[in-house]
């Protein structure tokens, strides 16, 4: 029991690390939160009822959290992705791990479309908010702190990621579910297997280095 507890705390406090993470890395890096849900060393009490099912299948092990660090697109880049997009008045567009807000409120500001924004940091979505506000959108800019793999995607007709690899993979399902028409941007990273309609390469005039800007229109295609 005590080397159960022990195990309960430790992947709490690696979870909690994980999202408490910095902001230095150039690139966004996936982070698995992975120790928590390991039941191959099946440390289960025996069951008092022998016909009771053993415990690992009662009931499922919580879904790992993905958590890719902070890094920002810069500007130049975001227009750049907007403008692939074809972002008009009557879209929505959703920034899965909006971080400070820019996407959504340049969509909003220079399209007069709606935005949502979904961040799992809430400091992040504190800023995110405060800067719509600033800059006059907050009437069209929404932004809830929530797992990207959890939010529902159906009512998107853009959205844009800067995610990683990874969690680009582990969004499929969602992305999947996206109207026809659709178009999805992704800064730098692709997505699985699906072949994108454009790719986009441009040098940033504010940081001085290559951007990859892709574009898929829905449904996704698998032509690999
Ligand atoms: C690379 S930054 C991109 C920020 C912004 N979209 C941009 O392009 O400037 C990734 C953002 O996603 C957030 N994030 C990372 N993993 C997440 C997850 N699983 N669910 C929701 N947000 C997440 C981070 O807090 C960070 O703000």
């Amino acid at each position: 029991m005590r080397e159960t507890l022990a195990r309960i705390c430790f992947g709490t406090l690696l979870a909690v690390g994980l999202l408490l993470t910095g902001c230095s890395q150039d690139h966004p890096v996936a982070r698995p939160e992975s120790e928590s849900t390991d039941l191959a060393g099946d440390s289960r009490e025996p069951s008092e009822e022998p016909h009771a099912p053993p415990r690992a299948f009662e009931q499922s092990p919580p879904a790992p959290v993905i958590f890719v660090e902070y890094v920002v697109t810069p500007h130049d880049v975001v227009a750049r992705m907007l403008e692939l997009a074809r972002v008009g008045p009557e879209d929505v567009v959703y920034d899965l791990g909006c971080g400070d807000g820019r996407i959504l409120i340049a969509a909003a500001k220079n399209y007069g479309c709606r935005a949502v924004g979904f961040d799992l940091d809430r400091l992040r979505v504190a800023e995110a908010r405060a800067n719509a506000d600033r800059e006059g959108v907050a009437d069209r800019v929404t932004v809830e702190q929530k797992d990207v793999l959890k939010a529902d995607l159906r009512a998107a007709t853009v959205v844009t990621i800067y995610l990683g690899t990874e969690l680009n993979r582990r969004l499929i399902p969602q992305l999947e579910q996206l109207p026809p028409g659709a178009r999805i941007v992704s800064h730098n990273f692709g997505i699985g297997d699906f072949e994108p309609d454009e790719t986009v390469r441009m040098t940033s005039r504010e940081d001085h280095e290559e951007h990859l800007v892709y574009l898929w229109t829905c449904p996704l295609r698998k032509t690999r």
